[in-house]
């Protein structure tokens, strides 16, 4: 296909996905205005941040297009998507619209099935983020979470997710002289594999790596890992506080999504284990949600998502000087990347 009409199918694929999350959300948040009223204290967002945030959704995709035309990832990867996954699981999540809304209402913080098993987690993990059933605990979950967070960021979460491929790939030319086979990367906290699939794609031969606490979310990774060709990552379920890998292991490590759902204390135990597993002369990078200090006329925006979300963290995360947490850590040169609604910090681990 043309270059042309492939940037076309793609904008037009991101566009449609954008007014499915819009649309998705703007009709539950009715439905709950009318069947489980609840108060929040949100405000509209005022129309000149609007227009902003669409010129960086619109940047988003502008960069996300440039690196697969550059070749940092291969084309195919900004039209992957879990057809089968929405087509299962959209009505389940439509379905459990009545149990999320009775949480947010109730302010339902810690509600899990009766066969979910919350023994030996850490106390801050055991609740429902985003008011979503069984937290990060269930099967149930674990099938929609990919789907609740592309409809969250209007279908824009993979592009997200792929800015730390460029700075990875670019990160790991210091050992050019190993083999590609014998890189080792680690994804913290991965999830369902959707960081690590992304990963894959660019490093078709390292070794890759993913831990998480939810036997479930890895179960799921496990899945999706599985149906690709080649090297199955090696996934564990670990808490990212003590992660089970020697010193120095990996030449980098990566983790998305994770540093606004903890406590501050629990940020630096992590960083300073991703630094303790991470060679010298290796990368960490983190994409998270953009603090206030990256876009302080954001401020609404970022207020608003406390207010909507069960994220008991987040305020203070938004706040934090994640560069002195990393410096703390040990890493250095560390340079911060803002992009649609998430920024990107990349630390090196200083060299032996
Ligand atoms: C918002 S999700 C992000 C998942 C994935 N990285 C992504 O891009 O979608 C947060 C993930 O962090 C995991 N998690 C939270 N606290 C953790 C901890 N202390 N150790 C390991 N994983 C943790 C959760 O189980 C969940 O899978």
């Amino acid at each position: 296909m043309p270059d042309t009409l492939t940037k076309f199918t793609y904008q037009t694929f991101q566009q449609s996905k954008s007014i499915f999350g819009l649309a998705h959300k703007t009709l539950s948040t009715e439905l709950m205005k009318i069947f489980s009223p609840v108060e929040n204290k949100t405000t509209p967002l005022p129309p000149e941040l609007i227009v902003k945030l669409q010129e960086f959704l619109n940047n988003l995709l502008e960069t996300d297009w440039e690196d697969a035309e550059k070749g940092v990832y291969p084309k195919s990867l900004l039209f992957d998507n879990p057809w089968q996954d929405f087509f299962i699981y959209y009505p389940q999540l439509c379905m459990d619209f009545a149990q999320t809304w009775e949480r947010a209402k109730y302010k339902k913080h810690q509600d899990f099935s009766a066969d979910v098993d919350t023994k030996n987690y850490p106390k801050y993990y055991v609740r429902n983020y985003h008011y979503q059933t069984d937290g990060y605990l269930s099967e149930f979950s674990a099938n929609l979470y990919d789907l609740q967070v592309e409809i969250l960021f209007n279908g824009c979460a993979d592009a997200m997710r792929r800015r730390i491929l460029a700075p990875l790939k670019e990160g790991l030319k210091v050992f050019e002289t190993v083999p590609a086979t014998q890189q080792r990367v680690l994804d913290i906290a991965c999830g369902t594999g959707r960081t690590l699939k992304m990963i894959r794609a660019t490093l078709p031969q390292a070794s890759l790596f993913g831990t998480d606490l939810s036997p479930t979310y890895l179960r799921k990774a496990n899945q999706l890992l599985s149906e690709i060709p080649g090297e199955l990552p090696q996934l564990l379920q670990a808490n990212a506080e003590e992660l089970p890998y020697l010193d120095d292991y990996f030449h980098a490590t990566t983790c998305v999504f994770l540093f606004h759902e903890l406590p501050a204390t629990v940020r630096q135990r992590i960083m300073n284990e991703a630094f303790r597993v991470t060679k010298p002369g290796g990368i960490f990078i983190i994409c998270d949600s953009i603090q206030l200090s990256d876009l302080p006329e954001f401020e609404p925006m970022l207020d608003n998502f406390h207010e909507t979300y069960h994220e008991p963290y987040y305020r203070n995360y938004i706040t934090d000087n994640l560069v002195e947490r990393l410096e703390t850590a040990g890493f250095e040169n560390i340079e911060i990347q803002v992009h649609h609604v998430s920024k990107y910090l990349i630390a090196r681990k200083p060299s032996a």
